[in-house]
């Protein structure tokens, strides 16, 4: 299956494909990587594997639509069957949902519906629980309210409220690179269906 990978930050989720996908038997390559934003560890990353990168800064284009709409196209060049939002700190406007519905996968750093949004981690620990983790997801046109795939759980400690969440995104990150290789590798060898917000992979 033909991936292109969307990154904001650190690019550790899409360092963990590239390396999942350096083996044929994963059945997915990265055909290409985006950003929203220059100057990354993901872009580094991407660059070091050899793959074409691309970004699209919102502030370069006269309004969201545009932006989103130059997203689409540049994404779409690769023909990709899945797309990947792996720390992508950007809502995907509706042309770009359009274009990939049911073909897009994130990763939140939190188990869903609880603590969406861009600071699950910290919303979740401030909160108290006891338990957080991951969730990989298909997107649709919410903020991180797609259809649910799979959810990795992680143990809240009390040294978890001293450092502002650090360590805690880090264990979480520890179980969501493996969640998200392992659900994308199925999805790239077996395809998927949606019903009714079950995501059904065969085997
Ligand atoms: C991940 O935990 C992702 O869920 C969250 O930001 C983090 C990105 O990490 N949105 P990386 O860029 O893949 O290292």
């Amino acid at each position: 299956a033909r991936l292109v990978v969307l990154v904001s930050g650190s690019g550790t989720n899409l360092q963990a494909l590239i390396e999942a996908t350096a083996d044929p038997a994963y059945g997915a390559e990265i055909l290409a990587v985006g950003a929203d934003r220059d100057g990354i560890a993901g872009l580094e990353r991407a660059e070091k594997a050899g793959l074409p990168t691309f970004v699209h800064r919102v502030k370069d284009h006269p309004d969201r639509a545009a932006w989103d709409r130059a997203l689409t196209a540049s994404v779409a060049e690769y023909r990709p069957d899945l797309v990947v939002t792996a720390g992508f700190m950007k809502i995907l406007g509706s042309e770009f949902i359009a274009a990939f519905t049911g073909r897009i996968v994130n990763t939140h750093p939190a188990l869903l519906p609880a603590f969406p949004g861009a600071h699950g981690v910290t919303d979740a620990l401030a909160y108290g629980v006891k338990v957080t983790g991951c969730t990989v997801h298909l997107v649709d046109s919410g903020v991180d309210t797609g259809p649910i795939i799979a959810q990795g759980v992680v143990e809240v400690v009390d040294a978890d409220h001293a450092d502002g969440g650090e360590a805690l995104h880090e264990r979480i990150k520890t179980v969501e690179r493996k969640l998200l290789v392992d659900i994308v590798g199925r999805l790239a060898r077996e395809g998927h269906r949606i019903e009714d917000r079950k995501v059904w992979i065969p085997a």
